[in-house]
């Protein structure tokens, strides 16, 4: 039945969104049920789940890590200070950001409470989060079907490429797309690049210089849809 979610609850112990993902439908059928996600632990504490963003006739998509603070609230990704910086690059690169879609590796916010204070400190994913979530990338991957994917920072690398992924090593270079199913089926070719808030924890004499990596980085994801 298409749309219809498979039995959430069939493996309780284990961390994977498997069972909350419709099969067959489309985004929007995707969007709503990641909303009532509960393949991990993290959309106990965040607010929403923040699912991907844009049209499903997109030829690039962006994986970033998770939502961020802006993003929980606002229940879009990369609406904050990390997507300002990611919009720009793309603009300067000549991807137009509006034909993009835009999605996290984990669509939860993990954070920790400030000691003092309201803020909420971003804390990385683990691996068994990152797995958990997987099923709803493979899933948008598989509907959007894109020909370039840029995975941006490690998180997002590590999702797509597997634990062993430094974007050290391999930012800026095509690569294949892996198949995300074991299915076969990796169409399109994939290009890591840094965190866009990478950008924003630069020191000062280092920024201009992690902008431009970036911009380079999302160059080369620009080129293959020439
Ligand atoms: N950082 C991310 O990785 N994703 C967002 O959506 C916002 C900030
Ligand atoms: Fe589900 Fe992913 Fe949220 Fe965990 S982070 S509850 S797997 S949507």
């Amino acid at each position: 039945m298409v749309g219809a979610p498979r039995d959430p609850g069939a493996h309780p112990d284990e961390y994977d969104a498997t069972p909350y993902v419709p099969e067959g439908g489309g985004l929007k059928a995707l969007r709503d049920g990641a909303a009532g996600c509960r393949g991990c632990p993290l959309y106990r504490e965040a607010t929403q789940t923040v699912f991907g963003d844009g049209k499903a006739s997109a030829r690039v998509v962006l994986v970033g890590e998770q939502p961020g603070d802006q993003e929980d609230r606002q229940g879009r990704p990369f609406v904050g200070p990390a997507g300002g910086v990611l919009t720009r690059a793309l603009d300067e690169a000549g991807i137009d950001p509006a034909r993009t879609y835009v999605t996290n590796a984990v669509k939860h916010f993990k954070f920790q409470q400030a000691a003092r204070g309201k803020r909420r400190i971003h804390k990385a994913p683990s691996l068994r989060e990152i797995s958990a979530c997987k099923p709803w990338l493979v899933a948008e991957l598989q509907v959007v079907d894109p020909e370039v994917v840029v995975a941006l920072g490690a998180t997002a690398g590590k999702a797509l490429l597997g634990s062993s992924f430094r974007v050290g090593e391999q930012r800026g270079i095509a690569l294949p797309m892996p198949s995300l199913d074991g299915n076969g089926g990796g169409h399109g070719m994939l290009v890591a690049t840094i965190h866009p808030s990478a950008v924003l924890r630069a020191d000062d004499a280092e920024r201009a210089a992690a902008y431009a990596g970036l911009v380079s980085d999302l160059e080369v994801a620009a080129r293959l849809l020439k």
